[in-house]
């Protein structure tokens, strides 16, 4: 039931893995300084080191064969490219080491997936603006293009920008990822839209100036929960679910893959609220100018982070500040019957992948889908033989096999969050989503496989005999 070139991945990103935050000339990034600051992530942990994979990639590639995967998805330090974010000046170093990288995975028959930005942007760019100023949709584009020109030969699925609503909330609403900021209301829009308007300019330029020699996909990352109603019946837990999905995955997907605009009640419901708390002036969500290249059609493929699902209701009192939860106007809630796994926010809902699979499906125009991210955390004591997330790969994976089956969703590939325990954000190293356990005691580092590690590489082996008989 998986297609024959189904592609079987696992996940990293570049702060999260390479350490070496200083190493042979990188810039900083948002999440250095982020991190350097005392009481933003958990016991004052760093990136610093982390899993040390920019001296130990090979350590990484041993981990990726030993699970028999065909694509692995990784993500380049924008910093590390380019010291100050402008092509200007180019690190060649890290040039050398991602093209190490690439050709190592390619040697092995393993294809990459390259993530241009996974939230550290060069912190010389945040020192101009960041991702609130307009101008910085020219200078993705030229990093985007500097990437194709350099990679783009080998690398045939790129994602210009992983989660941009988590970038947008997290680090300029609520401040708790970086750069840290707590604008509410406001900057999160304003970021969102100069994200989508970086990832638009980024899919032009590969259309018009890579494509046509190097045939590869451009898309980029959303992530979404399922929602439902938490009373199915209840319109007003209907309207509710509805301006959630709008908020969320609707924000990101609409413009790219239905209108070119925001969805309408989300725009409906930022204005209403602007209005009752008299908030005068132009739209907290800005506008598309016709004069910049289109946003609509800019996605080869939909790319979804699921992790989990959720109920949601009407709210009962609406808070009247200024923020985006009042403009949702629209509560979350968790079933108490889905198990939670390690970190609060991850209630453990395989089927919830299903549904929105299906629902992407017919939102979308059925697109080709790449899952891109998906994982189950755990926190201390940590488990080696951790047979709840060897049940939930395989839970997820039957669900996946019955997306495409019973429900004909057009799923090309399925990567599992994480390779390797990792540096999980603000989290910092108490939460744990690897395949192989990283011990961050030992100098060494040492990577040693998980059970559900097994579990998962047995699947792939499973599915790709399968597939080529
Ligand atoms: C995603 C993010 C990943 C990883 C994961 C688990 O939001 O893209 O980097 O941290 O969540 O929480």
């Amino acid at each position: 039931m998986f297609p024959c070139d189904f592609a079987w991945g696992a996940g990293t990103a570049a702060y999260q893995i390479e350490g070496g935050w200083q190493a042979d000339s990188k810039g900083p990034s948002i999440w250095d300084t982020f991190c350097h600051k005392k009481g933003k992530v958990f016991g004052d942990q760093t990136g610093d080191v982390a899993c040390n994979s920019y001296e130990l990639w090979e350590k990484d590639l041993e981990c990726i064969q030993q699970l028999g995967l065909t694509h692995y998805r990784l993500s380049l330090a924008w910093a590390r490219l380019l010291p100050d974010g402008s092509t200007g000046h180019v690190n060649q170093k890290g040039v050398q080491y991602y093209n190490k990288v690439i050709d190592d995975l390619l040697a092995c028959n393993v294809s990459p997936m390259l993530t241009l930005y996974h939230f550290d942007l060069p912190q010389a760019l945040q020192d101009q603006g960041g991702w609130k100023s307009p101008s910085i949709a020219t200078v993705f584009d030229s990093y985007a293009q500097f990437c194709f020109q350099t990679f783009g030969d080998r690398v045939k699925l790129w994602i210009t920008i992983n989660e941009p609503y988590v970038c947008a909330k997290l680090g300029h609403e609520d401040g708790i990822h970086a750069p840290g900021l707590k604008e509410p209301g406001i900057a999160a829009y304003v970021v969102g839209h100069n994200m989508l308007r970086a990832h638009a300019m980024a899919w032009h330029s590969y259309n018009s100036l890579y494509r046509p020699k190097q045939k590869g996909a451009v898309s980029l990352a959303i992530n979404s929960d399922w929602l439902d109603p938490l009373h199915p019946d209840c319109a007003e837990d209907i309207a509710a679910a509805e301006r959630y999905f709008a908020f969320t995955l609707g924000w990101f997907a609409w413009p790219v893959f239905v209108t070119g605009d925001y969805p309408e009640i989300m725009r409906s419901a930022i204005d209403a609220q602007s209005k009752k708390l008299g908030y005068s002036g132009d739209s907290r969500l800005p506008s598309f100018s016709k004069d910049e290249p289109a946003v609509l059609g800019t996605a080869d493929f939909f790319a979804l982070n699921y992790y989990t699902s959720r109920k949601v209701k009407a709210r009962e009192a609406c808070e009247q500040v200024l923020c985006m939860k009042s403009d949702r106007d629209a509560e979350e809630v968790l079933d108490p019957s889905w198990p939670i796994c390690g970190v609060s926010w991850l209630a453990v809902v395989p089927h919830g992948l299903k549904k929105l699979l299906k629902y992407i499906k017919d939102t979308f125009n059925n697109p080709a889908v790449y899952i891109t991210e998906n994982g189950f955390s755990q926190v201390g004591p940590l488990q080696i033989e951790d047979d709840q997330r060897s049940e939930f790969y395989k839970d997820t994976i039957f669900e996946v096999a019955k997306a495409i089956g019973e429900d004909g969703v057009n799923i090309r590939g399925y990567f599992a969050w994480s390779l390797l325990d990792n540096f999980e954000w603000s989290d910092g190293f108490s939460v744990r989503f690897g395949l192989f356990h990283v011990d961050f005691s030992d100098a060494k580092l040492t990577r040693a496989m998980y059970h559900s590690g097994r579990e998962y590489a047995k699947i792939i082996s499973k599915y790709k005999s399968n597939q080529s008989g």
